[in-house]
C-alpha cells in the first residue's frame, strides 16, 4: 500500500518525505486555502515546489465544473510537471474530462467518491486512482470503510486498474484498516502516518534497553 500525506504544508511534506517512505501527495482547494496560497501564480508555483519535492504522484484539483473548462485547467496542471495527477470531482462533466485525459495520457485522481456506484463510474471512465472520502462517511453516521471493501472487491471480480486512494483519514487505525481492506493508497494527515509509529510498551522497552546499556559505560 502507497503512503500519501493529504496537506499543502510543506514543512509537513518535507517531515513525511525525510521519513523515506512517502510514495506522493494529495492536495485540494481547502488544503491550500489553509497554506494561504491564493492566485494562479502562486498555485502553479506552489504546485512545482511540492512536486519538485516528492518524487511520486502529486494531486491538484480543478475548480472547474464544466467539461472543456476541465479539460483547459488539467492541461495546465498537467505541465507544470510530469508528476501532476489532475484530481478531477465526481460529476457528469468529471467523467467525460476523466474519460478524455485517459485517452489523452494524463494521469487522474477522481475525487469526492462517497459510493460503490461512483467508483464503478470512474473505473470505467479510465481513473487512475479513485478516492473514497471514509472519514466524511464515518462522520454521517456510516462506515467508511465498508465502502473501501466493497470497491475492492469489486475492482478485484471486474478486473478494473484504477487505485483504491482512501481520502479523509483520520486516525492511524484507518490506516491500518484501510491496509486490511484492500486499499492501494492511503492518503493521510501527518499526525496520523506519525501516529503508527506509537505504542507504550516501544517507549516502556527502549528505556529499560537505554538504562540497561549505561551499564556497559
Ligand atoms: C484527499 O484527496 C481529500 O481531499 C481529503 O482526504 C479530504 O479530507 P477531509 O475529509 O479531512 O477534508
Amino acid at each position: 500500500m502507497k503512503f500519501f500525506i493529504d496537506t499543502a504544508d510543506l514543512a509537513q511534506i518535507k517531515e513525511a518525505n525525510d521519513l523515506g517512505i512517502l510514495d506522493g501527495v494529495t492536495t485540494n482547494p481547502s488544503l491550500m486555502a489553509k497554506v494561504g496560497i491564493k492566485g494562479e501564480a502562486a498555485v502553479t508555483n506552489h504546485y512545482k515546489t511540492i512536486a519538485e519535492l516528492v518524487d511520486g504522484d502529486v494531486s491538484a484539483e480543478v475548480v472547474s465544473t464544466e467539461f472543456k473548462a476541465i479539460i483547459e485547467e488539467g492541461k495546465k496542471l498537467h505541465a507544470i510537471h510530469p508528476n501532476i495527477v489532475v484530481k478531477v470531482p465526481m460529476i457528469k462533466e468529471g467523467i467525460k474530462a476523466l474519460k478524455w485525459f485517459s485517452d489523452n495520457g494524463i494521469k487522474t485522481n477522481c475525487t469526492l467518491c462517497f459510493s460503490a456506484g461512483q467508483a464503478i463510474l470512474a473505473a470505467k471512465a479510465g481513473a487512475n486512482y479513485i478516492s473514497p472520502f471514509i472519514g466524511r462517511i464515518d462522520d454521517s453516521n456510516w462506515d467508511g470503510l465498508e465502502l473501501i471493501e466493497q470497491i475492492a472487491e469489486i475492482y478485484s471480480i471486474q478486473g478494473y486498474e484504477t487505485e483504491i486512494l482512501a481520502a479523509s483519514i483520520r486516525s492511524p487505525l484507518h490506516i491500518v484498516k484501510c491496509a486490511e481492506a484492500g486499499a492501494n493508497v492511503i492518503t493521510s494527515p501527518l499526525e496520523s502516518i506519525l501516529g503508527l509509529l506509537k505504542h507504550p510498551l516501544t517507549d516502556i522497552g527502549l528505556a529499560k534497553f537505554l538504562a540497561d546499556a549505561k551499564a556497559w559505560a
